[in-house]
Formats: structure tokens, sequence, C-alpha cells
């Protein structure tokens, strides 16, 4: 027999052969790592989160601490969700000049200025009722009427200091709302990475729980997407690049690479990803019980999710990866 088949272990018969032919790499600069932060006041300075095991609430002071111990170990980017003392009907404490966000990233800013502060922007976490818009008397979550509310905030966090907005309430005309705000103030240069694809998931459990921001009545499939829809996410996607955000994101990420690989194959903005509260708990507990290797399984699903398009990973494994020295 001569050359009849393929020999594709040839190419991986060494380290270095097969560190030549790699084609994906994590970067700690494609990481950004997630944080809550606790409004000052209430006493706790570090509560575990219980379904996120390694992921706490910290107060303001606890934030600096965590997050100077992982700049020194190369992170680059951050994004901040906040947890306010009291939460009303206006979502007053979301675009509060001294709102536990805005707060937060003026220190962050002001202790690490090289670091890039993220800001999520989005209502539940600052509302009574846990919904991301205003809601009727009816209980229907109002969208329009939103859209003011969720520019305050952006510019809120814009005007703290923040180097790049998140939207992720799901409204139609949230970009444009958001973008418009920030224009007419001044901030031209500031970037939209909207959530353009945002699944109605069941993986967000954990998150819910670490944001306090489960709906207190029903449930946001009115605005967050069908996980049964792929021609969706491109429509989604197509609407928020027209309104000018300058990177997308697709979540969850691992349970939707084939939409994350649909959309690096239809723009050609940058892409991110969340890897989300509840695809980090699964790892987490199965590493727990011995069952997975843990830093191989992790490692590997962010791989996953790099090779499947993602320039970014919004991940709460970052600060893990970067503390233990585990990329190259
Ligand atoms: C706020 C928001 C959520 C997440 C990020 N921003 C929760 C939700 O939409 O219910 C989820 C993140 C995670 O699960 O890690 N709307």
């Amino acid at each position: 027999m001569t050359t009849s088949f393929f020999r594709g272990r040839r190419l991986r018969r060494s380290a270095g052969l097969r560190a030549m032919m790699r084609e994906t790499f994590l970067r700690p600069e494609d990481l950004i790592m997630p944080y809550f932060v606790l409004e000052a006041g209430d006493g706790r300075g570090r509560a575990p989160i219980g379904a996120m095991p390694g992921q706490f609430q910290l107060s303001v002071d606890m934030l600096e601490r965590d997050v100077d111990e992982a700049v020194n170990a190369g992170l680059r980017a951050c994004i901040l969700f906040g947890l306010p003392a009291k939460k009303d009907d206006l979502a007053s404490g979301a675009y509060a000049e001294d709102g536990v966000v805005q707060t937060a990233v003026r220190r962050l800013k002001k202790a690490f200025p090289h670091l890039q502060v993220l800001t999520d922007v989005c209502l539940c976490e600052y509302f009574s009722h846990g919904h991301c818009g205003l809601v009727t008397p009816e209980g229907q979550v109002q969208n329009d009427a939103t859209l003011p509310i969720l520019a305050r905030t952006a510019l809120s966090h814009a005007r703290a200091g923040a180097d790049m907005l998140a939207p992720s309430d799901m409204m139609d005309g949230r970009v444009a709302a958001i973008r418009d705000a920030l224009d007419d103030n001044g901030f031209t240069h500031l970037p939209v990475m909207s959530y353009a694809v945002k699944y109605a998931s069941a993986f967000y459990g954990p998150f819910r729980e670490a944001a306090d921001s489960a709906p207190r009545f029903g449930d946001r499939k009115g605005y967050q997407m069908d996980p049964a829809n792929g021609r969706e996410a491109l429509r989604e996607a197509a609407a928020d690049e027209k309104e000018g955000a300058d990177i997308l994101m697709v979540k969850p990420a691992g349970p939707y690479l084939d939409v994350l690989r649909a959309l690096r194959e239809t723009s050609d903005l940058p892409l991110a990803a969340y890897q989300v509260s509840g695809e980090y708990a699964l790892i987490k507990a199965a590493g727990m019980q011995g069952w997975i290797d843990e830093t191989a399984v992790m490692l590997e699903s962010l791989l996953g999710i790099k090779r499947a398009g993602a320039d970014l990973i919004i991940s709460y494994f970052t600060a893990q990866i970067l503390l233990n020295r585990l990329l190259p």
C-alpha cells in the first residue's frame, strides 16, 4: 500500500509539530472578567455566590482588592454588574450619579487607568419587579418608554469613566438610543458592545442569584430570544449593527456556537461571546466532584468559543486562569 489514506497523525507526532499546527489561541487580551458590585454601606464586603463557587458579590473596596490582584496577573478588561442597596419602580439606582456601578467605575479607573472597564447596561437589578424594562399595570414590559432610561443609564456610566457600554436588556432600538445619547453629550469616542443575540436561557439561573435580578413575575421570553431560533439571531445582529453597535455579542456561548459561527460569517464586526453563569456552574460543580479535570475542561470550553468565531469572551473563569498562569 502506498498513498491510499490520509495520515493526519504525521502532524501530531510531537509537541513541537503540534504547536506549529495550532490554529486557535487564547490570550489574556481575549478575556473579560465579570464582577458583581455591592452598594456601600450594606455591611457585606464579600459574599460568596452559592451556585457560582469562587465568585463573590464584592463591596467597592473588595472589588478594588480583587481587581488589583487580577491586573497584576494580566487582567485587561472587566465588566461590572451592580447590586443597589434599594430597588424601586423607576430603576433610579441605575442612573444615579453616585450609584454603585458609577462609584465602582470611578474607583477602578482611578486605580487602574489601563484596565478597560465595561459596564452592563440593564435595569433588571434596579427595578423592584426585576424585569429589564418599565412594566405596565397589566404586567407588560414596555419597549419605547424604557429607551430613555437605558440611554440615561449608559450616559451616567460614560460620565463616571466607563470605557465601553454593554446593553443587555433586549429592548428594540436601544443601541440607537444609547448611541444618540452618547454622541449628543460628547462621548462619540465610546464604543457600544451590544448583547445583540441574547437568548431567554435557563443557563442564567446562577446569575440571577448573584445579581439578585430574577423577575418577580413572569419570565423574559417576551424580550429575550427563543433558544430554538438561529435565523432570528442574524436579524437581531443586523439591526444592532445598523443602529451603531461596535461589537456584537452572543449569549450564552457554549450552547450557541452555531449562532456565533453564523454571525462570524455574516458580519465583519468584532464578536464577543458570554460564557454565562450556568456554563460556569456546570464545569465548577463537576470539577469539584472530581468528575472532570476542571482546568482542562475550562480551557477547552473557552478555546471552543474562540474557534467558533469569538474575538472576545466574557467568562467567570478569567481571574482563575490569569491568577494560575494557565495561558502561555
Ligand atoms: C441582565 C443580565 C443577565 C445576564 C447578564 N446580564 C441576566 C438575565 O438576562 O436574566 C446573565 C449572565 C450570566 O448568567 O452569567 N439582564
